[in-house]
């Protein structure tokens, strides 16, 4: 089932549906003026349903991080809403801001990018600030879900690329946010080790109701999802539920990507 689009609340223009866990709406995002001007989002309404889980897939440069950054509330948009649960994002403060996002959001950067005092610190010094919001069974689940007991003692600098990325997931899950969006989370693993981590996001979705929105290139990557939807020059093209590879392939060339 789709997420119900947003309906009008006393307090901003088109808060979201309780069912959804985010979602923008005629979200547009310029980057640049005059000729060197981009439209990264041209008028995107899309809603992100609690509890599901969501592949984002389109081609390189059509707005998917762009999307993930705005509706995460790590970059604004230039017009329109974004909102995570009933929070308009545009409404919120810096604080309050900061406070969703370490509260309520999780998110892994497209290729590695772990938070920079983890490159200083051994990687059980990041599960004791996951531990804020998660509990400490739930994370032994994550290192263990992850295969990363042996290496909390490392520094991330001592991982391999593929145990950074699974280490910037667990992360995410660890805490348990409210909605957790994966910028290309597999896309430099290995077909197995990628496999392994989507499975665990699935069960993540299934077993603890947790939301995720994940972009992907991977039409293998993308039928984990409950639901996939495609984005083309910053515009909703198209959208799949419970998809198939195969689904998705045949939408992909539809679509151009
Ligand atoms: N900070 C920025 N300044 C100017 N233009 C930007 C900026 N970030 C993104 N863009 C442009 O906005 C468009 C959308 O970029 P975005 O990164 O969202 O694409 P994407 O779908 O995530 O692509 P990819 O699959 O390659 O990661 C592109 O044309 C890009 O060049
Ligand atoms: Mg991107």
């Amino acid at each position: 089932m789709t997420a119900a689009m947003p309906s009008p609340a006393p307090d901003a223009p088109n808060a979201p549906s309780p069912i959804a866990a985010a979602g923008a709406v005629d979200a547009s995002k310029i980057y640049g003026s005059g000729d060197s001007q981009v439209k990264a989002l041209d008028d995107v309404t899309v809603a992100f349903e609690t509890g599901k889980f969501t592949a984002i897939m389109g081609p390189s440069g059509s707005g998917k991080s762009t999307l993930l950054h705005c509706l995460a509330g790590l970059d604004t948009l230039t017009s329109g809403a974004t909102y995570i649960g009933d929070k308009y994002l545009a409404k919120l403060g810096d604080k309050e801001l900061t406070e969703l996002r370490r509260t309520d959001v999780g998110f892994v950067f497209q290729a590695f990018n772990l938070i920079p005092t983890l490159t200083a610190e051994p990687l059980s010094w990041s599960w004791s600030s996951a531990g804020e919001t998660g509990d400490a069974a739930q994370i032994d689940q994550v290192v263990t879900a992850v295969k990363l007991e042996g290496r909390l003692k490392h520094r991330p600098s001592e991982l391999s690329g593929g145990q950074q990325q699974r280490v910037a997931v667990a992360r995410a899950l660890a805490s348990r946010p409210k909605i957790i969006f994966a910028d290309e989370p597999t896309g430099n693993l290995d077909s197995e080790t990628g496999a392994e981590i989507l499975d665990f996001m699935r069960r993540a979705v299934r077993e603890f109701g947790q939301t995720i929105v994940m972009v992907t290139h991977d039409p293998s990557a993308a039928s984990y999802a409950d639901r996939v939807v495609f984005v083309g020059d910053g515009k909703i093209v198209g959208e799949l539920n419970n998809p198939t590879a195969d689904q998705v392939i045949d939408q992909m060339k539809q679509h151009g990507s």
